[in-house]
């Protein structure tokens, strides 16, 4: 199975550029044309939270009308830019989503591997939080498949990336969930966002990473002190390709046009020189 993840598309209604300067919509626009173009085909695409950038409901709208384009099936979870409300209002017909609780986890059963959005959002805060009744939530839905291969895709990554502005706004009790996790093993691999730049780590045998931007990334600035900024690195989202075994591999997919491909050998068989 091939499963692409976009994340943070911060999406302004008006086509707004973000920040000054990023022209999300557009960049997004380019992400659909690359994941429906992506071969083997992608079998769904997750997105890992702040859809949009201030959280109105006509910035959702927009968001959709884009989305539109893609062909694989997609799912989205919320991020800290997201209005809980409008997110709700604007997904109300994803019949994956349930408005009765206060928090936004579904598990789809619809595909070779078990997806589950989880709810890491803490209302008004950039830092992502699971209180006790989130985590028995995911304990127990976890139990109810204890072999089906599993990914959990959230906004808040629950590790440390040594990017210190954004560190200190991740998943402040994420010890807590790999824990948890150590005791269901099927789950292969937790898919986040929120950092806006690709991340991966092991801890207690729990396999995390951080999606790219298809938009703006934040620096890669490891001194402790370092500002809050971002680049407009080479944009990039990441694909998950799951065998048939349950073995997950993650690859990073650079959108744009690229010199090649160019084959490494001759027709006569020869390694080119
Ligand atoms: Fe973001
Ligand atoms: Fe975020």
């Amino acid at each position: 199975m091939i499963l692409a993840q976009l994340t943070d598309t911060h999406i302004r209604s008006g086509r707004q550029v973000a920040y000054g300067r990023v022209d999300t919509c557009s960049m997004l626009e380019n992400a659909i044309t690359h994941i429906n173009n992506f071969r083997p085909n992608v079998e769904a695409v997750i997105v890992t939270g702040d859809i949009t950038d201030r959280g109105e409901l006509e910035a959702f709208h927009l968001f959709r009308e884009i989305i539109n384009e893609l062909v694989p099936p997609w799912y989205v979870v919320p991020g800290n830019h997201d209005s809980r409300e409008n997110f709700l209002q604007a997904f109300k017909d994803c019949h994956y989503l349930n408005d009765s609780s206060d928090f936004i986890h579904y598990s789809i059963e619809d595909h070779p591997v078990r997806l589950i959005g989880f709810d890491t959002t803490v209302e008004n805060k950039p830092y992502g939080f699971l209180t006790e009744e989130r985590l028995l939530w995911l304990d127990n839905c976890l139990a109810e498949k204890t072999q089906e291969t599993t990914i959990l895709f959230q906004h808040h990554p629950p590790f440390f990336t040594g990017i210190n502005h954004m560190d200190v706004q991740n998943l402040l009790n994420g010890k807590e969930l790999i824990q948890l996790l150590t005791s269901h093993r099927q789950v292969q691999h937790v898919a986040c966002g929120h950092v806006h730049r690709a991340s991966e780590t092991c801890i207690d045998g729990v396999g995390i990473s951080i999606a790219p931007n298809a938009a703006h990334s934040t620096t890669l600035d490891l001194d402790p002190s370092g500002p809050s900024s971002f680049s407009m690195d080479p944009p990039a989202i990441r694909i998950f390709r799951v065998d048939a075994e349950g073995y997950l591999t993650s690859h990073l997919s650079y959108l744009g046009s690229f010199d090649g491909p160019h084959p490494y050998f001759s027709p006569d068989g020869k390694l080119v020189g």
